[in-house]
């Protein structure tokens, strides 16, 4: 008996010295905030993946402390929303300019519930300057601008 408890107060020892080493947190670099103009969602109706939804970009602005630039109007997010929950299924593709002149695609998957999208980004480049871009995990979080109708992204990565 007395073996059995010891057993078990080492047992719950080791479980709590294995939840206190769990690693630190990959610490966030504010990377930019998009402000995207958008034009009249087209809504496909609701198929096999849900109520499918195309938010056309129409422009957009970003800016960040280690680039800024403009949207092309090109793309846009061709996500869906469950019929059952509303929550809709953001799937973007664009592009962007930077204010010298290198060209990124850009594009995101996430979940937008309750009117706040949680976003992972992926970019492409051939710029040099920019080619860091290619490698970093980024996360957004997007609401609509309610002055603009548009769509709002803070955006930051590791
Ligand atoms: C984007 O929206 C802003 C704010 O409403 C506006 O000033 C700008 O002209 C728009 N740009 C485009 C390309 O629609
Ligand atoms: C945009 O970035 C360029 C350099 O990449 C910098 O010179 C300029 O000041 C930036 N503009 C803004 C509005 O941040
Ligand atoms: C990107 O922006 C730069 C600077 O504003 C401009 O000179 C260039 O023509 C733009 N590139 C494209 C492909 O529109
Ligand atoms: C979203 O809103 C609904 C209704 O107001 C609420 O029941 C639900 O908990 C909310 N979900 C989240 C993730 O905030």
């Amino acid at each position: 008996m007395v073996f059995f408890k010891s057993l078990v107060s080492a047992l719950l020892l080791a479980v709590s010295a294995v939840a206190q080493t769990a690693p630190p947190a990959p610490g966030l670099t504010y990377l930019y905030t998009v402000n995207l103009n958008v034009s009249t969602p087209i809504d496909l109706g609701v198929g096999p993946a849900g109520l499918r939804r195309i938010v056309p970009v129409i422009g957009g602005v970003f800016t960040g402390p280690k680039l800024n630039g403009t949207a092309f109007a090109v793309g846009g997010d061709f996500g869906f929303a469950d019929p059952k929950t509303t929550v809709f299924y953001s799937d973007t593709r664009y592009a962007f300019n930077t204010s010298d002149g290198a060209l990124i695609y850009v594009t995101s998957t996430g979940a937008s519930v309750n009117g706040t999208l949680h976003s992972h980004f992926k970019y492409e480049t051939s710029s040099a300057a920019y080619a860091w871009l290619n490698t970093i995990t980024t996360i957004g979080v997007g609401k609509i601008n309610l002055a603009t109708g548009g769509l709002k992204v803070d955006t930051w990565y590791f």
